[in-house]
């Protein structure tokens, strides 16, 4: 059965300390290219139509690398934001974002705050970061959520209201890069018909070839969601 291209591709971009360390660069420069390798693949997602595209870009167990890759990180997303802002207004982009606002920087999620607000009309390509996201955390948060807002007797489709973005649909394709064959806490709910490819291409090499790798094996999957 071929299925048509996914509506929601969710990646887990990992590698950029492996692809820096390869070439006996600090980690930051991995990071630095694991960034044009997003560039690369939002422009890929736009080619084929993609509708909603989640990038694993810090999660809650992030914290716990060194400071100065922290700050690093950080920075390096606020620049990724403010040169992407010109891009998403030029290409239509609605920028999203999941995660827990606390502890992050007081500036970055001002700036958030206000791409998100300068995108929201956009009709295009959605991107959502997961940004300090753990999916564990997502599920308690919105359990607690649906608490505090008096739901009794919670149900599956309950429960999705609750979570970061509702109205993002479950991602048919989740992609892992750097060999690595894990959740990492991404999505746990979401994915639970997800079809998965992973690929021991290092995040920084990712480009439009590696995305077309992935979306054809996607087609070559035959997804029977619990029936035959
Ligand atoms: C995993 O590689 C990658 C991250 C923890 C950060 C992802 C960040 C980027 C791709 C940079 C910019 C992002 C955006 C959205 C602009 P790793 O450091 O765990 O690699 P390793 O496993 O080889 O050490």
């Amino acid at each position: 059965m071929i299925s048509a291209h996914p509506k929601h591709i969710a990646i887990i971009m990992d590698g950029n300390g492996r692809w820096a360390k390869a070439r006996h660069l600090p980690r930051l420069a991995g990071h630095n290219a694991g960034a044009k390798a997003v560039e690369r693949t939002l422009k890929a997602a736009r080619k084929y139509g993609i509708a909603f595209i989640t990038l694993y870009a810090f999660s809650s167990e992030n914290w716990s690398r060194p400071q100065e890759e922290i700050d690093g990180l950080m920075k390096l997303l606020s620049k990724t934001l403010q040169d992407y802002t010109k891009t998403a207004a030029k290409e239509n982009i609605r920028l999203w974002v999941s995660g827990e606002r606390e502890p992050l920087p007081p500036a970055l999620l001002t700036q958030i705050d206000e791409a998100i607000a300068a995108t929201a009309q956009n009709t295009g390509l959605t991107v959502n970061l997961a940004l300090n996201y753990g999916a564990r955390q997502e599920i308690t948060h919105a359990i607690n959520a649906a608490i505090a807002a008096g739901e009794k007797d919670i149900s599956p489709d309950t429960l999705r209201r609750y979570f970061y973005h509702p109205d993002l649909p479950d991602p048919e394709l989740i992609i892992r890069t750097s060999g690595e064959e894990r959740l990492s806490n991404f999505l746990l709910w979401q994915a639970a018909y997800s079809e998965f490819y992973f690929t021991p291409v290092l995040w920084p090499d990712f480009d439009e070839t590696e995305f077309e790798k992935a979306l054809a094996a996607y087609q070559n999957r035959s997804r029977r969601f619990g029936g035959i």
